[in-house]
């Protein structure tokens, strides 16, 4: 099996949920985004606003209806330690809580003593909540009709917007054909994976993650032991990043008793992972692809070698053009005569953009240096499928089976995993909703789950045990969440909600397209996980780590030779590898 850009100016972006706001500029509910998770925006100089997306309806909470709570911050002093947030209520009904703590803010800060966030909010209905109540201010004139209505958002999107023009990256689906190909391809795999899984193998029924966490503590135990400690309390640290985040959270959620440092970076949104549900996990990647081309523009010439043009646009039309070559669908439908090359070079294609925002920092120039060559094929009629999979070996590196680092099938866990019948098991297509979830989501890379679960939905392993517990809860220490801000397959926003399933938890939010905050040369956050892990250290208001190193500022020279006169990307080789060949995150 195999598979696997910008909005020029960021001008119009109505997301709802990107990067938050640094530098001068100051934010007003005119102008805050409403979010289901808390996002501050710096407002009124010394106050941070946020304007949090709620059910309207409390006892009906999915029925799309919401409200929008305006929120005001007093922020503790950072020169204090500090505690955390106490919310008010200035009284009524009717009383509001926004010019509550413009009036009265200070004064309550100064009677709870430091290390307070002071926070006021309109109640339902008032202020600059929305839906507005209809009298307002004893209510001549009524409130005006646009404010009466509530806000809609369609349950299967509460969570994330998508940008429907996915930043301008223009980049055909596959055809429908792939996916039974998909099937064929797979067929045998799946034939002997499940005749040997389920036969006499004594591993398989035991692979899902809750064994792994299992595992971990028994390790745990054992050094306990080895120390001559009681191994009864003992706490296991850790740091796992990616699917390690669904380990973690397993851990933490199974043995909140034994958890010691934890730290869990890039977050899979652990319901959604053992639902098999997907579409949310792609919300940021179209747009950390688009970053390419502002960044390209910004490095120039002489450092992005598929610069053009004197905007980032033209550097996205020039990407989207390129990719317009490798469009099998067009190829098919209007009989051109390289279908085989087109077929070829499509897969290749993909395959490395899902993994180019891995990193951009890593990958943003050998990508550039990719589309550069491959542009020249295409022009000289030359993109055969037999330069196209040589331009692909230059990102894995060529097969070796032999190697011993070489990543392993993940379907025996990811499958068993997956406590969901109709994704898993079915013997049935993959329903179409999921192919069209996973289209709509990201054109870079949201092929990349129908690879998984086409294999998955024709898999029947046994597992002994899923994982079905609630998620989180009151851990022995406080667990650190690390989300990156355009992260292509954990979007931070899990980090968020996982910070809020576990008691006392923390999230640092770094800036960056990418993946992990290894390879990241963040030193921020390096700097505060290092706190964490040395002193028990967790961030207060200073969660936020600005980007690193910049794309093509930093070159990562030591990573990149020369091989046959072309770049060769000789890091993460086995990283590629495996996402191109499952997949897998
Ligand atoms: C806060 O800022 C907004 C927008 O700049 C302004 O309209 C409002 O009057 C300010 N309120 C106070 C109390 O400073
Ligand atoms: C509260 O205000 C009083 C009077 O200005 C001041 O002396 C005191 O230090 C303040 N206390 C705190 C905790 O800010
Ligand atoms: C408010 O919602 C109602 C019912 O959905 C709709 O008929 C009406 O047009 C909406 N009003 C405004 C101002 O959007
Ligand atoms: C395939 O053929 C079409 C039509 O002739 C051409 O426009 C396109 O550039 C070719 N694609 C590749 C990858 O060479
Ligand atoms: C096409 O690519 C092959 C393999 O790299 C090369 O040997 C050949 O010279 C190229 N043909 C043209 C016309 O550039
Ligand atoms: C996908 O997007 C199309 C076009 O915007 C829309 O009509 C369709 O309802 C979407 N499907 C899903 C499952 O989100």
């Amino acid at each position: 099996m195999k598979s696997c850009l910008i909005a020029a100016a960021a001008a119009t972006i109505p997301t709802l949920v990107l990067a938050v706001p640094t530098g001068e500029k100051q934010y007003f509910f005119d102008t805050i985004p409403a979010s289901s998770e808390l996002i501050w925006y710096p407002c009124n100089q010394t106050y941070e606003c946020a304007r949090l997306s709620v059910p309207l309806n409390p006892l009906e909470p999915n029925n799309g209806l919401r409200s929008e709570i305006p929120i005001i911050k007093r922020p503790a002093d950072k020169s204090d330690e500090y505690k955390g947030i106490i919310l008010t209520n200035p009284g009524g009904p009717g009383g509001l809580g926004i010019p509550f703590i413009f009036a009265s803010g200070d004064e309550i800060a100064n009677f709870t003593g430091p290390g307070w966030d002071i926070i006021g909010f309109d109640p339902r209905g008032m202020g600059y909540s929305k839906p507005h109540g209809a009298l307002g201010w004893l209510g001549i004139p009524p409130v005006s009709p646009d404010l009466q209505n509530a806000t809609y958002i369609p349950p299967n999107q509460q969570k994330r917007a998508i940008r429907a023009d996915h930043y301008g990256i223009k980049i055909a689906p596959r055809p429908d054909a792939w996916i039974e190909s998909l099937y064929e391809a797979s067929a045998e795999f799946n034939e002997l994976l499940q005749a040997h899984g389920n036969a006499d193998n004594q591993a398989v029924p035991y692979m899902t993650t809750p064994n792994v966490a299992f595992d971990m503590l028994q390790i745990a135990k054992a050094d306990a032991r080895l120390k001559g400690k009681s191994d009864d309390d003992v706490l296991v640290n850790y740091y796992g990043v990616s699917y390690g985040s669904v380990v973690g959270q397993t851990f933490t959620s199974l043995y909140p008793q034994h958890v010691g440092r934890f730290v869990i970076d890039s977050v899979v949104d652990l319901e959604d992972w053992y639902k098999a549900e997907v579409g949310s996990t792609l919300q940021h990647t179209d747009e950390g692809v688009s970053t390419f081309f502002t960044s390209c523009f910004d490095a120039g010439p002489e450092k992005c070698s598929f610069f053009t043009g004197h905007t980032s646009g033209a550097i996205r039309d020039r990407h989207n053009n390129l990719w317009a070559n490798f469009d099998l669908t067009r190829a098919i439908q209007e009989g051109w005569g390289n279908v085989t090359d087109v077929a070829a070079g499509q897969d290749v294609m993909k395959n490395i953009l899902l993994y180019v925002p891995y990193s951009a920092l890593l990958n943003f120039p050998a990508y550039a240096d990719t589309l550069t060559t491959v542009e020249a094929l295409v022009k000289a009629n030359n993109a055969t499928a037999e330069n196209m999979i040589e331009i692909g070996t230059l990102w894995t590196g060529p097969e070796d089976p032999t190697d011993p680092f070489r990543a392993e099938n993940p379907f025996e866990t990811w499958c068993s995993d997956s406590n969901n019948p109709r994704m898993v098991g079915s013997d049935l297509p993959i329903p179409q909703e999921f192919i069209d979830i996973v289209h709509n989501s990201s054109v870079s890379s949201g092929e990349r789950f129908v690879q998984v679960y086409a294999l998955c939905s024709r898999l029947k392993l046994r597992p002994k045990w899923r994982f079905s517990g609630k998620v989180g809860g009151d851990t022995k220490t406080p667990v650190l969440f690390i989300g990156l801000s355009k992260d292509p397959i954990t979007p931070y926003e899990n980090a968020e909600k996982a910070r809020t399933l576990h008691k006392g938890a923390k999230m640092i939010y770094v800036e960056a397209v990418g993946h992990g905050i290894i390879g990241q040369r963040n030193w921020c956050v390096y700097d505060k996980v290092r706190a964490y892990f040395q002193d028990l250290t967790l961030p207060g208001h200073d969660n936020r780590c600005p980007q690193g190193d910049i794309p093509f500022q930093y070159i990562p020279q030591a990573h990149h030779k020369k091989r046959d006169g072309k770049d060769v990307v000789a890091y993460h080789r086995n990283m590629v590898r495996m996402h191109s060949a499952f997949g897998a995150m």
